[in-house]
């Protein structure tokens, strides 16, 4: 399964490549096939057209670029600019983790190590501004963590060791930068970070998977493009404040990517890596939504598997999902769409502002993005060609974890309410100050979090650092959320397992429970944040305490 090297090369691998720059090159079909055929919409890779889905996807495997590193020791990590060719031909300025192994150098690579095992690196900033990694969904002290104020300087050092507490699971780690996070991660720096542990092995022994083959990591990312194919990254007043949409759809850096299968189960760890839009996934075959079945979430694996027609994904979230291929007979398609939806559903007409024509400040703003590909329009992520293979039905395990359920009797009651204001988003009314703590936790506590959307607003990715959660329940929820609301108290498969992201909808209220016990010395200061990563930098983002 080389296919990375039909897709990419990658120049100057040599040994000092974890201290150099990088120049990645695309190879692809010519871009004449790729140039979008609807009747309205004409523009290079329209996701919305599936006769774009050309060009073969990127598969992460062995060393390079997006390689999958088995942690085996400390590693010296590099944030250097870099270039990359998204489009056939057309290099773009590009943003690079590089390190190196056993004599083999990595770019962005896919970090596996096993639960319970020691995490050791450096990171050297050789970017022209300053830089933080954050370890998105792990358990470690703050120190470990990259909150903001660990922000260091070009040429700065900054010093990682922790024991990876977490379950297995599909965790990842970007760019945590002060008010730099949205810039910087759009321009590449993100990538997975794999815990393994033996329920991820019985698994993937059970369906016969592989990593690399049938079990694929894919970060979801859309992104704009200039004329020369550069990275377009130029938020306006109303689009720092929405966030930045791309109008080009990529999964694993592919733009426009197809993948071909064979009439068997695959399981796709699906990363929303992208700085705003939020995906209402579903697998389309003509006409007709297949089925998928979702395994695992933000923390590992949920308590059975969960057969579903279709998922929203926000940015940050992860979803495990298990899918049969053989769904469909060789020679057919099969695309990763997103399905239509309202970011704005429940503001309706109600909401509406005097002099609006009954449109709600949400929906107002959202109308106002400069993508070509509005939240919420429907269009392609990624094609599956079924080929001629071996049909293998897979059975499912009836069990796949155990996930206790976080004791909350006698739990604190913590109300944290989303509004607007000054055309910014808040927290309890904050907008993040580097030395202000929103509030204080103690050590060991139980607390239930009622996070509150209001209906004039928009959908709100919240996300928790040092801590997992639990989604008790979802009151108002959007019509076309309460619709797949079945697994109780108003919850989507989405809310399942352990999570450290949580999306919440205009009008809406989740009720989250978080235990605060940790195994590390002293006061913890943390963020929580809206992973809209526009808003995160626009300071929709609050300091907790957890006391020693
Ligand atoms: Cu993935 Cu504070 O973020
Ligand atoms: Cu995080
Ligand atoms: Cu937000």
């Amino acid at each position: 399964m080389l296919q990375r090297r039909q897709l990419l090369l990658f120049a100057g691998v040599a040994a000092g490549a974890a201290v150099g720059g990088a120049a990645w090159m695309y190879y692809g079909p010519p871009r004449s096939n790729l140039v979008a055929g609807g009747p309205f919409r004409h523009y290079p890779f329209d996701p919305v057209a599936v006769e774009n889905f050309q060009q073969k996807l990127f598969i992460p495997v062995g060393d390079g670029p997006f390689g999958v590193l088995d942690v085996a020791g400390p590693l010296k990590i590099r944030a250097t600019p870099a270039r990359f060719a998204f489009l056939p031909g057309r290099e773009s300025p590009f943003l690079l983790y590089l390190t190196e192994q056993a004599g083999k150098a990595y770019q962005n690579p896919i970090l596996r190590i096993e639960s319970g095992m020691r995490f050791t690196a450096s990171l050297d900033n050789g970017l022209a501004e300053a830089t933080i990694i954050h370890w998105h969904g792990l358990h470690v002290p703050a120190a470990m963590d990259g909150h903001p104020a660990s922000t260091i300087a070009p040429g700065g050092r900054y010093d990682y060791d922790f024991k990876v507490s977490n379950r297995g699971g599909t965790y990842w780690y970007h760019t945590h930068a002060h008010e730099l996070t949205a810039e910087q991660a759009y321009h590449g720096l993100a990538s997975f970070f794999l815990v393994d542990d033996d329920d991820q092995r019985r698994v993937n022994k059970a369906l016969d998977l592989q990593l690399g083959v049938t079990d694929l990591p894919l970060v979801i990312q859309d992104k704009q493009f200039d004329a020369q194919g550069k990275l377009l990254y130029k938020p306006d007043a109303h689009e720092a404040m929405m966030g930045w949409l791309g109008d080009t759809l990529l999964a694993n850096l592919t733009p426009n990517a197809v993948h071909t299968v064979t009439p068997r189960t695959y399981r796709l760890r699906l990363l929303n890596g992208s700085n705003a839009r939020i995906y209402r996934l579903a697998f389309v075959k003509g006409k007709t939504a297949l089925n998928f079945t979702v395994i695992g979430t933000d923390g590992g694996l949920i308590e059975r598997p969960e057969t579903v027609g279709e998922a929203f994904l926000a940015p940050g979230e992860r979803l495990d999902v298990l899918f049969d291929a053989g769904q469909a007979q060789p020679g057919e398609d099969i695309f990763l769409k997103s399905l239509a939806f309202d970011p704005m559903e429940n503001e309706g007409s109600s909401a509406g502002m005097p002099g609006m024509g009954g449109m709600g400040m949400g929906r107002m703003m959202a109308s106002m993005s400069s993508s070509r590909l509005p939240l919420g329009l429907e269009f392609n992520i990624l094609k599956l060609s079924v080929t001629a293979g071996e049909r293998i039905v897979a059975k499912l395990p009836t069990t796949l974890s155990q996930v206790k359920p976080i004791p909350t009797g006698g739990a604190a009651q913590r109300k944290i309410e989303l509004s607007m204001g000054q055309m910014r988003f808040l927290i309890n009314g904050y907008t993040f100050r580097m030395d202000e703590i929103a509030f204080d936790v103690k050590r060991s506590a139980v607390e239930i979090w009622n996070i509150s959307n209001p209906t004039l607003g928009m959908p709100h990715p919240m996300h928790i650092h040092g801590f997992s959660f639990q989604v008790l329940e979802r009151i108002g929820s959007p019509p076309q959320v309460a619709a797949t609301a079945r697994f109780g108290q108003g919850r989507t498969v989405s809310d399942l397992g352990w999570k450290d992201t949580v999306l919440v909808w205009p009008g809406e209220s989740v009720r989250i429970a978080i235990d605060f016990t940790h195994d590390f010395s002293g006061d913890q200061t943390y963020v929580f944040h809206c992973h809209n990563l526009e808003h995160e930098d626009a300071g929709m983002m609050i300091n907790f305490r957890v006391q020693a």
